[in-house]
């Protein structure tokens, strides 16, 4: 006889997800785009590429780079502007059975406010994702992810204003992230996503100019992948609120690392570029690892994690 299939349902900040397995923001398009490469109706949530309050025109060209596992992209956050994306993009997307997941950026706070105030009035939109690896104005362009006092100002600032889903992304810029991440837990965030790109360059040796036109940009990919798990495990062991584990996830046996670690569900970025529809096959793979080792619930294996004695 089959044995019956593994509940591979999370709980995320007050979200129950089908399955763990999220689309990292930046790499899925506005989902749409995906329609014919991946069952959409099937992805634990989609997370929509980064949005502003003005539609954003990003960096100049080379804006993106291949290196030893991994890529460095300046891409600088292009994107259509919120009103663009409900006005377009959010009419297919309303048609999902699937949480959709909205990823926003700003350089001001009050940036940030007026998105989430703006999402709060869309009943189509699950949950936001702050992304604060932005330069943040006021603070002379540092990012609001590199200071734990910014960090909670702005969470404070975002949660005043909405009563959806709160997901802070953290930057792994950063010393400490377990600081940021309890900052941003005491100030109502809901959940945390964690990691954003690790800062990188490279150089073209002939020219011994930057390979990006921005000279520095952000590596993903499966090179951050052990810096991830780390991370993860650290900020699951620091907060009580559920963690979303990113970085060079390419097949459900990486995935698999983030949960054990802590992660109560991941997100797949660089992967979708090498292939469309990995997302179905680690959704799979999941399932089958916990089948062949009768897990019967996903909880069983997040922070299962065994130590050295
Ligand atoms: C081309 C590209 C664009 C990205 N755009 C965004 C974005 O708009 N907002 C955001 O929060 N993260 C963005 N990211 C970061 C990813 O969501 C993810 O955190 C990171 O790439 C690490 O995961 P990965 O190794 O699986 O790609 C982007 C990443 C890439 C490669």
């Amino acid at each position: 006889m089959d044995k019956p299939l593994p509940d591979l349902t999370t709980r995320i900040a007050g979200l129950t997800l089908p399955n763990p397995v999220m689309t990292a923001s930046g790499t899925f398009g506005y989902g749409g785009e995906f329609r014919d490469l991946v069952d959409l109706g099937r992805l634990g949530a989609i997370i929509v590429k980064g949005l502003s309050l003005q539609p954003a025109e990003g960096n100049p060209p080379p804006r993106i780079v291949e290196t030893p596992c991994g890529m460095l992209n300046a891409i600088g956050l292009e994107n259509i502007g919120i009103d663009a994306f409900r006005a377009t993009r959010l009419k297919f997307l309303r048609k999902l059975e699937t949480p959709i997941i909205v990823n926003i950026y700003g350089q001001r706070e009050q940036d940030y406010v007026a998105l989430a105030e703006i999402i709060e009035d869309e009943p189509d939109i699950a949950a936001i994702e702050v992304n604060i690896s932005c330069p943040n104005v006021k603070a002379g362009g540092i990012a609001f992810g590199v200071d734990a006092r910014a960090a909670a100002d702005l969470t404070r600032q975002i949660r005043n204003c909405t009563t959806k889903p709160l997901i802070l992304k953290l930057s792994p810029n950063v010393t400490d992230i377990t600081v940021i991440a309890r900052a941003v837990e005491a100030e109502g965030a809901d959940a945390v996503s964690l990691i954003n790109t690790l800062t990188g360059m490279a150089i073209d040796i002939g020219s011994r100019r930057p390979k990006l036109a921005n000279i520095t940009g952000g590596l993903s990919g499966p090179a951050i992948r052990p810096v991830a798990v780390r991370m993860v495990w650290q900020v699951a062991n620091a907060v009580d609120i559920p963690v979303i584990g990113i970085g060079g996830i390419m097949s459900g046996r990486d995935a698999l690392e983030f949960l054990i670690a802590g992660a109560s569900a991941i997100q797949v970025g660089t992967a979708n570029f090498v292939n469309p529809g990995v997302t179905m096959a680690i959704i799979d793979d999941l399932c089958d690892f916990m089948r062949t080792r009768d897990i019967m619930q996903l909880s069983d294996l997040v922070g299962s994690l065994v130590l050295p004695s």
